[in-house]
């Protein structure tokens, strides 16, 4: 089965009410491609707002955060429940951003992925090494732990999408070679084959993400196992369109 070409943008913590709309108004006008899966991530403010504004039938809104638990006193987090009751399909979890700058563990990551699937979300599970990680040989070592730790909870993974996201490459500028993305991918799929089976390993959308841009993105056609992108600073522009479209 081939897998579906997958593009995700993560607005990450920008935006506001109007520029939200333009950019969802930009998606709505451009004739995108009907073999792309294509899924937004705004605030989780603004969730509803870039949902009642959304009009492109191949596009779909993801939480960029949800929580482990129901509805109740969880002061500041967001419920699956609530993010399904504005019409959004997925959740990014485990992002490097939260992983670091958030203290969040392995375990935290797995137990929200297990709730949001369990709840029927989507999930796009960001792994990644940091930069120093990287240097000291340790790559495939944290992406692997990251992975297991999910694997642990989660045996049906026909709802995750995996973005191996470098955190050297996020917002940097500096996008990993498509060869040296490709070779993680592979190792990833591999490891994949492992702990979850050839089939579902084949099955499963392995994403990059880190630096993607208009420019770019086509570098990485001809990479097997680099099945879309994960988008961040780029999806707020108009050559978000130009990756969507970078595998036609
Ligand atoms: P970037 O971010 O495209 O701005 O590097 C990617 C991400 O963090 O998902």
């Amino acid at each position: 089965m081939a897998r579906t070409f997958f593009v995700g943008g993560n607005f990450k913590m920008n935006g506001l009410k109007e520029s939200i709309k333009a950019i969802v108004e930009q998606l709505n006008a451009a004739e995108l491609p009907s073999n792309v899966e294509v899924v937004i991530a705004p605030p989780a403010l603004y969730l509803d707002w870039a949902q009642t504004h959304l009009k492109q039938a191949t596009v779909e809104i993801a939480a960029q955060n949800s929580f482990d638990k129901n509805t109740g006193a969880y002061t500041g987090e967001v419920a699956v429940e609530q993010i399904k009751d504005v019409g959004a399909k997925w959740v990014i979890l485990g992002h490097s951003e939260r992983r670091t700058i958030l203290n969040e563990t392995d375990e935290f990551v797995a137990s929200k992925t297990k709730f949001a699937l369990d709840n029927g979300l989507g999930v796009i599970l960001c792994i990644g090494e940091l930069l120093e990680e990287r240097d000291a040989g340790k790559t495939i070592e944290v992406v692997n732990r990251q992975i297991d730790a999910v694997v642990e909870k989660v045996k049906d993974w026909s709802n995750i999408v995996i973005a191996y996201e470098p955190v050297w490459a996020i917002g940097t500028g500096l996008a990993a070679t498509p060869e040296d993305a490709q070779a993680v991918h592979a190792a990833i799929r591999k490891h994949l084959v492992e702990v979850i089976g050839a089939e579902q390993a084949e099955n499963t959308r392995i994403i990059y993400g880190g630096s993607v841009n208009g420019k770019n993105a086509k570098s990485f056609n001809g990479a097997a196992d680099i099945d879309g992108f994960l988008v961040g600073g780029a999806s707020l522009k108009p050559e978000f369109v130009d990756i969507i479209n970078a595998r036609q």
